[in-house]
């Protein structure tokens, strides 16, 4: 390869592919006109070798274990900013000025309810329906309240259909939690930041005050910021290629909870506490260790591995840190999933099995406590994932369709089917 071709070879035929550099991280082999050029395909099942698109948003080395939202690293935003912060990085490319951070938070506030005649949605689903399936079905449905700021080919309804998903969300979130509990609709509040709102939607009841834990809130929005954005994640992928059609917004973020909704993405936080309950006391650990290690059992470690990170996630070390600060301000001293957690990241962490094939703890590992000790069933633990990875979708979404080059997208296969044959009518059938 030279500075910026690479030479492809087949048979006795060869071609000048352009090779193009990123602002750091690896190049790409830019293989757009490889099938005009060659009549072949690339296959990449599961995408381990394929950028898909160009992104100036978020960038993972997982080998360092870094994350950075517009150049800034993950620690310094959790450790410093707060999640509204965050959003404008990701939606406007730069940390805003005081005016308008001031400016941004006015409008996601003023932007927090829904319409009245959506609550009514709720109740069509069971009670014992699962929040992540109402939060697919209601925030689809925005699109049929909203249509003002349906067309993307304005600018302006553009960013007045993100600010409503960022602002509505966590109304969302809230009452699919309140109907999932048996417990009434609590309204936001413009008083509260965007955290503490959060909690007091779901903690708060009409029969007595509920005031926010200010370390709690903390937690949270540290919880959203660190789950804000994640580079082209299957999620985020899917909502890329379902806006690419040219569908709504409120649409292609319904089809980005969808997907995270799977236990290999955004469902481990859940997979992750209930293997931790499952498991239950130290001593058992190594037998999910050996089971965990056994080729003939499906059975995984939940809330290890990842397909980019190959080190620590940096997340996860601050989740770690976020969850002893929550233990500690509700006084749990002793959490036996918290013993059973630290007891078997060490262990792993020390196995010849997961240091061989790079499997780290991940952010779901100690996300679940920290959210189980907030007051959340493990039910929930999604759809607060899902809330805060909206404004990394919608971040996504708005930088493909403002992109001159954006078609949409439509990969193809390698054919393993019948070659063309003729019908039979059924009589002739064996
Ligand atoms: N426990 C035990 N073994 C594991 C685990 C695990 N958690 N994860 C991967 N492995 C093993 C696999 O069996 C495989 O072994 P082999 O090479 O001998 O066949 C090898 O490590 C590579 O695994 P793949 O599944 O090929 O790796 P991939 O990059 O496709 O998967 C994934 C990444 C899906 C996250 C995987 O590690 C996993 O299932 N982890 C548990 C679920 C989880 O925690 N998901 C959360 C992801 S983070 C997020 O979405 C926020």
């Amino acid at each position: 390869m030279s500075d910026n071709t690479a030479k492809l070879t087949m048979g006795d035929k060869s071609w000048d592919l352009k090779v193009r550099p990123g602002s750091i991280g690896p190049d790409v082999v830019d293989i757009a006109s490889l099938y005009a050029q060659t009549g072949c395909f690339t296959y990449d099942p599961g995408f381990t070798s394929t950028a898909s698109c160009e992104s100036a948003i978020t960038y993972i080395d997982g080998d360092e274990g870094t994350l950075l939202y517009r150049g800034y690293p993950i620690e310094q935003l959790a450790e410093h900013g707060d999640f509204l912060e965050s959003c404008y990085l990701l939606l406007y490319g730069e940390l805003p000025t005081k005016a308008q951070k001031d400016d941004f938070v006015h409008r996601v506030t003023y932007h927090t309810m829904i319409h009245e005649q959506m609550s009514r949605f709720f109740t069509g689903f069971r009670r014992d329906a699962h929040p992540m399936a109402i939060m697919v079905g209601t925030v689809g449905a925005l699109s049929a309240f909203y249509h003002d700021s349906t067309d993307i080919s304005d600018p302006h309804q553009r960013m007045v259909a993100s600010l409503r998903m960022i602002a509505k969300m966590p109304t969302l979130a809230a009452m699919a939690y309140k109907y999932h509990v048996g417990q009434p609709f609590v309204y936001p509040r413009n008083d509260l930041d965007y955290a503490s709102n959060f909690l007091h939607m779901c903690f708060a009841v009409p029969c007595e005050e509920y005031k926010v834990n200010p370390v709690l809130a903390r937690a949270m929005d540290r919880i959203f910021i660190l789950h804000a954005d994640h580079e082209q994640n299957a999620s985020t992928s899917t909502v890329r290629l379902a806006g690419s059609s040219g569908a709504n917004p409120f649409a292609c973020i319904a089809a980005g909870i969808a997907c995270l909704w799977g236990p290999a993405h955004g469902g481990a936080n859940e997979a992750a506490l209930n293997m931790l309950s499952e498991i239950g006391s130290v001593d058992r650990i190594p037998e999910y260790i050996a089971r965990a290690k056994d080729k003939n059992d499906p059975f995984r470690l939940m809330g290890f591995g990842h397909r980019v990170y190959k080190n620590y996630d940096p997340r996860a070390r601050i989740m770690q840190k976020t969850t002893h600060e929550v233990l500690a301000e509700l006084g749990i001293r002793d959490d036996p999933l918290l013993d059973v957690a630290m007891e078997l990241e060490k262990i792993a962490l020390n196995d010849d099995y997961f240091v061989e094939k790079k499997l780290y703890p991940n952010i779901d590992f100690y996300s679940g406590i920290t959210l189980r000790a907030l007051g959340f069933p493990t039910t929930m633990f999604t759809v607060l994932f899902a809330l805060a990875r909206t404004v990394g979708w919608i971040a996504q979404w708005k930088e493909m369709v403002e992109d001159p080059s954006q078609k949409i997208g439509r990969p193809r296969q390698l054919y393993t089917g019948a070659a063309q044959r003729d019908y039979l009518p059924i009589s002739q059938r064996r």
